[in-house]
């Protein structure tokens, strides 16, 4: 039997229930991350948010309970610390944790902010090489885990802490008294070992160094669908609430929709090869997502006079309007009194527009994940091909 710095449980939920609540001023700034939306969500300084974090959470630590650490940013167990990916890479490796943790009946110790990702950040607003190795800058280039998900409802299939609770700091105490009983640390070590082998599955806490290439490569059985204990849907719908909020006023707006997601921003990335040929991963999907292929491409799916929903990271102002001649085009814009007072930076704005494109009778994605999905595009979604010529020849 553990005991908690010796004492009785409800002292300890009491003291962890009279956390004082830390007001911190984080400066969030607008960055243009893979996933901007076409929607007018240009800013040209950044906005200061006086914000609100970390409400505690009152979660008492009982005898069986124990923990699964996998470091304190994802993707980031090794030194690459200074960018990251966008959300959808980071939501992959999440959530290959949160399938150890629920494979190995854990409850997790999740980060306490999410890098955002700068390179997109055309406006400069970030000044990566005076800041990305200091505190500061990863504060600037972060945002709060709980800003974007919400804990208590992950919490329902898989117990979750933050790495800055006071919870947290208890494990880390009684893992330290505990002595060799405390921790293990592990690296490369199956899943099935850390459940069965006592020598892991008995300690209050397992701390995990992951893959120093990214924490979803160590659920190398992706391919395996049987293996896949969280859908990829899972971290999308557990969205903070004031988003899905937002969502189900923008769907009910909406009314009876149809949506599409088109990726172009950092999926068109070209290099030219030393003969001077273009050459890009997804060698099609320029051409497949221009207005005039999107409106061949889904006449078959969607019929004419349908609201359509649009969510792109397309820059370029009324790009889509040619969607107009078939169709009632929507964007997040057009419901931007609802959006923007609850949305800090892109991935917010992104996860909203994700649970719209949830709430569409037919979405199309730009590449199919699962063979059922409809598509923009028939490139494979992962770039197995290399560098391959563009297409970009007239007709779609
Ligand atoms: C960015 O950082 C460099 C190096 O610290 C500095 O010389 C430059 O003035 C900074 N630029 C801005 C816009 O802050
Ligand atoms: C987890 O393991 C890594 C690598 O051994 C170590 O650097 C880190 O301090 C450990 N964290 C905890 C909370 O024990
Ligand atoms: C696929 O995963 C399931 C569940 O983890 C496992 O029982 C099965 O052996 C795996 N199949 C292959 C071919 O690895
Ligand atoms: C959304 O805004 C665009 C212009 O940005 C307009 O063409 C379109 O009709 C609007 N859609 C709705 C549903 O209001």
């Amino acid at each position: 039997m553990r005991n908690l710095k010796n004492q009785p449980k409800s002292h300890l939920s009491k003291s962890i229930l009279f956390l004082a609540i830390s007001i911190t001023g984080i400066a969030f700034l607008f960055l243009f991350s893979s996933f901007i939306s076409t929607t007018g969500f240009y800013l040209s300084s950044p906005k200061i948010n006086l914000h609100v974090i970390n409400k505690p959470r009152t979660i008492s630590i009982d005898d069986t309970q124990k923990f699964l650490y996998w470091g304190h940013r994802v993707d980031c167990p090794g030194k690459h610390c200074d960018t990251c990916a966008g959300l959808g890479h980071q939501e992959s490796s999440l959530r290959c944790a949160l399938e150890e943790a629920l494979f190995l009946q854990r409850t997790f110790v999740m980060p306490a902010r999410m890098c955002i990702n700068p390179i997109h950040n055309k406006k400069g607003i970030l000044n990566q090489s005076s800041q990305a190795s200091s505190d500061e800058g990863w504060m600037a280039t972060s945002c709060a885990m709980d800003s974007l998900y919400d804990l208590d409802l992950i919490s329902k299939k898989i117990p979750v802490i933050l790495d800055n609770s006071e919870t947290w700091h208890q494990v880390l105490s009684t893992g330290m008294k505990l002595g060799a009983r405390g921790v293990a640390h592990v690296q490369g070590v199956s899943r099935v070992e850390l459940k069965e082998n006592p020598q892991y599955s008995n300690r209050l806490l397992i701390n995990r160094t992951a893959s120093p290439l990214a924490w979803f490569v160590e659920c190398k059985d992706r391919l395996n669908h049987s293996a896949v204990m969280l859908p990829y849907t899972f971290l999308p719908s557990m969205a903070a609430k004031k988003f899905r909020d937002a969502a189900d006023k923008v769907k009910a707006m909406l009314g009876d929709y149809d949506a599409i997601h088109v990726r172009r921003g950092d999926i068109l990335k070209t290099r030219k090869d030393r003969f001077g040929v273009l050459r890009s991963r997804h060698p099609h999907v320029e051409r497949d997502t221009r207005p005039e292929c999107i409106l061949q491409r889904i006449a078959k799916w969607i019929s004419p006079g349908r609201t359509l929903f649009i969510a792109s990271n397309e820059g370029k102002p009324g790009f889509f309007s040619p969607l107009g001649v078939r169709y009632k085009t929507a964007y997040s814009s057009n419901y931007s009194w609802i959006v923007d007072p609850v949305i800090e930076n892109n991935y917010q704005l992104f996860m909203i527009e994700r649970l719209i494109l949830m709430g569409a009778k037919t979405v199309i994605q730009t590449f199919k994940s699962e063979d059922t999905d409809l598509s923009l595009s028939d490139d494979p979604k992962k770039n197995t091909g290399g560098w391959m010529k563009v297409v970009s020849t007239e007709g779609c």
